[in-house]
């Protein structure tokens, strides 16, 4: 079978490598589609693909619509909103995830922006301390457990709401249970968001819910950016001098935040949170693993459009 690796943020070199091992072992030919510049490139790239791997590459019905042979499109990573997955059930193409694969990543750089911002965007300003504080983390997942976990090495209290999850869950999971989102936001020093991008969640993060944080909090987004009101969030920014915003995706009015806000504000020019060697070998090998496996045995475990 054809699979076209396209990525337009590409993989470490060594996730490559394991990729084309695990699918050329297993008798499949792999396509590389890197850093291209259009969506036309990928449509052009898919017209023969039976197998897709993919990261935040948008596959939309277009890019389905190209590829009368597809029949699996894995996303190497967690959140899947960039598939069309209407259009991929309608030709019976399974969409799968790799739930896990690139959660200390993400983790990791959540915790990391924190001590940025709590530190003054790493100037020499006075900053403050993580221990001592407490953390909400509003989604109890993958990532949102290990980042409470790294909070609580780090001293910081944390506490969770999780809609799937029963006190239980999350009491095992060592944080404290929490049943509103506002309760969460308004005993949040630093409130991690871990939702995915959903009809339910886009736009769900506006003025009301981030102006009952307490005085001198920080907003941690390493989630979507369409989570975000972004009018909703500039209000509350302009409203409230001691509250911070610091997210891994760059919102659209960013230079406008930026120019009002400066230091209190941040972004990252490219989504980042799970780009490192780490996380593109465990997502991109286990992808790889997942479209070896489904046509050798139709195994389709980590489908999400069943
Ligand atoms: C995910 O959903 O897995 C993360 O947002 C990572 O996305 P990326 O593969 O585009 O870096």
């Amino acid at each position: 079978m054809k699979v076209l690796l396209a990525t337009q943020k590409p993989f470490a070199a060594k996730a490559v490598e394991g990729i084309a091992g695990i699918l050329t072992e297993a008798g499949h030919e792999v396509v590389r589609l890197e850093k291209y510049a259009e969506q036309a490139d990928l449509e052009a790239a898919a017209a023969d693909a039976e197998a897709m791997i993919i990261r935040s590459d948008k596959v939309t019905a277009e890019v389905i619509a190209a590829a009368p042979k597809l029949r699996i499109v894995v996303r190497a990573g967690a959140g899947y909103d960039n598939v069309d997955l209407a259009a991929a059930s309608a030709r019976g193409i399974v969409v799968m995830n790799t739930p896990g694969q690139n959660s200390n990543a993400v983790a990791e750089l959540a915790l990391a922006m924190m001590i940025f911002m709590a530190r003054t965007q790493f100037t020499p300003a006075t900053g403050s301390e993580l221990a001592g504080k407490r953390l909400g983390v509003q989604a109890y997942g993958n990532v949102g457990r290990l980042v409470g976990a790294k909070a609580r090495a780090l001293g910081m209290t944390v506490s969770a709401l999780d809609p799937f999850l029963t006190d239980g869950q999350i009491v095992e999971g060592g944080a404290e249970p929490v049943h509103s989102v506002e309760e969460l936001y308004a005993a949040s020093d630093y409130l991690s968001i871990h939702i995915p991008a959903l009809p339910s969640t886009i736009g769900s993060i506006g003025y009301e819910l981030i102006t009952k944080m307490p005085k001198g909090a920080t907003l941690v987004n390493t989630a979507r950016k369409e989570v975000i009101d972004e009018a909703g969030l500039m209000r509350a920014l302009e409203e409230r001098p001691d509250l911070k915003y610091v997210t891994d995706v760059m919102p659209d009015n960013y230079a406008a935040l930026q120019e009002k806000f400066g230091l209190r504000v941040f972004a990252t020019p490219k989504k980042m949170g799970a780009q490192t060697a780490e996380a593109n070998i465990n997502a991109g090998l286990a992808a790889a693993r997942q479209i070896a496996d489904f046509f050798a045995t139709g195994n389709t475990r980590f489908q999400v459009n069943k």
